[in-house]
């Protein structure tokens, strides 16, 4: 008998496309494959000269359990240059990737019954890391109005007495919405009042499309106590399967994070630490460039999805992925249970084209598209979309 804890938690809806691309791909079908939440460009070659110097070294023995303490005042300094909050190296505990973080935050800060507030549309992974620990994931509906970005009023239909967190993903997977300062601050003032910690979401906030963007912990010394800011290496320097991510907490936290962690992975990757002290150390104008790279096909694929009838998009601010409703098309699709799904499993077997069904992000009548691939690959799948759909409309 398996652990109750796992009764509603399902595998992840992303892996499960990613896997059976594979599989059509390794039956040498040709795929065009928009599903996939990964930058398609490599490691910076400094960052991997810090990793292979690190082994020549034989810094391989089992070290600090919050992460290096380079690396730990590489990303204090990070923090306090770019985004104006002051941290020191022992509020930081580093892991192996900012899922690790958001499950080692969740066991330290919460019990079991507790509830966590997801706005809708959320990432996969939170309601199921919110399983896993026992909480209980609320979902908090958003309106298409304000691009799905969570409100005081909106917050305020759902917080009960046993609301312990929040979770802001900032810039957001799926939409690449990104919140103003003001918009924040009502939100971080009303957890305040309501003593409902922040889980501030931040992986993606080196790809943002202009420089408007605010960290939730900048926003006051009482803001940033009840803040935990995720943050990672996966999506800014290209670093996936390196598993390496961070928080950024106040002290009490980062004791019981590292606490936790101590006895259930030691540490992250010691190879891992030194490539992203070396990502942070000399790589910004590679970062930038990727991040260039992004806002040009961000513009090129918004451009080519004007041109298609009875479809919209939340206009992305950041990110790399476009969210886009279909609720048009789903008026007039044969679907039994799920549209999203059964329109992403046809137009996958259909058109050979992957996207993601929005079901996974909790709202049924979108679906998630990802140009972090080359350009003739994402224009390509927008034009068998727009084939498929005009079948229905
Ligand atoms: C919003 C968000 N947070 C966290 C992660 C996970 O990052 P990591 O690979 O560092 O665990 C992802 C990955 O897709 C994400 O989209």
């Amino acid at each position: 008998m398996l652990s109750s804890r796992l009764k509603n938690v399902t595998p992840s809806v992303t892996v499960a496309i990613s896997s059976k691309v594979k599989e059509m791909k390794s039956n040498r079908i040709n795929v065009i494959n928009l599903s996939i939440g990964e930058p398609d460009f490599t490691i910076p070659e400094k960052a991997k000269e810090y990793g292979k110097k690190s082994l020549d070294d034989n810094k391989t023995k089992y070290d600090l359990v919050a992460g290096i303490l380079e690396l730990r005042e590489a990303i204090c300094e990070k923090l306090n240059k770019e985004n104006e909050i002051s941290y020191t190296p022992d509020q930081i505990v580093l892991s192996s990737g900012a899922k690790n973080s958001i499950t080692n935050t969740i066991l330290a800060v919460t019990d079991p019954g507790d509830e966590i507030l997801l706005p809708l549309p959320y990432w996969v992974s939170y309601s199921e890391i919110i399983k896993i620990t026992n909480a209980i994931p609320i979902e908090v509906p958003t309106k298409k109005e304000n691009n799905f970005k969570v409100t005081k009023s909106d917050l305020a239909k759902v917080v009960t007495d046993k609301t312990k967190m929040i979770v802001i993903t900032n810039p957001s997977n799926p939409t690449g919405a990104v919140y103003t300062r003001d918009e924040l601050m009502e939100i971080a003032e009303f957890c305040l009042e309501k003593g409902i910690y922040i889980i501030a979401d931040e992986i993606y906030e080196k790809i943002r499309f202009n420089d408007s963007f605010v960290s939730i912990a900048s926003l006051s010394e009482n803001i940033k106590n009840i803040t935990i800011t995720i943050n990672g290496f996966a999506k800014s320097v290209a670093m996936t399967g390196m598993r390496l991510g961070y928080t950024a907490s106040n002290t009490e936290i980062a004791k019981a994070m590292s606490t936790i962690q101590s006895h259930i992975v030691s540490h992250p990757s010691l190879t891992s630490q030194y490539i992203g002290l070396g990502a942070l150390r000399e790589c910004e104008e590679d970062m930038n460039h990727m991040v260039q790279t992004y806002k040009k096909r961000c513009e090129l694929i918004t451009k080519r999805l004007d041109k298609i009838k009875n479809i919209s998009y939340v206009e992305p601010s950041g990110a790399f992925y476009i969210f886009i409703d279909l609720s048009k098309v789903k008026e007039k699709y044969k679907y039994k249970n799920s549209f999203s799904v059964e329109f992403c499993q046809n137009f996958l077997e259909e058109e050979k084209v992957a996207v993601v069904p929005g079901e996974a992000f909790g709202i049924d009548e979108y679906i998630r598209i990802s140009y972090a691939c080359h350009e003739d690959e994402f224009l390509e799948g927008i034009n068998r979309l727009e084939k498929y759909i005009n079948k229905f409309i």
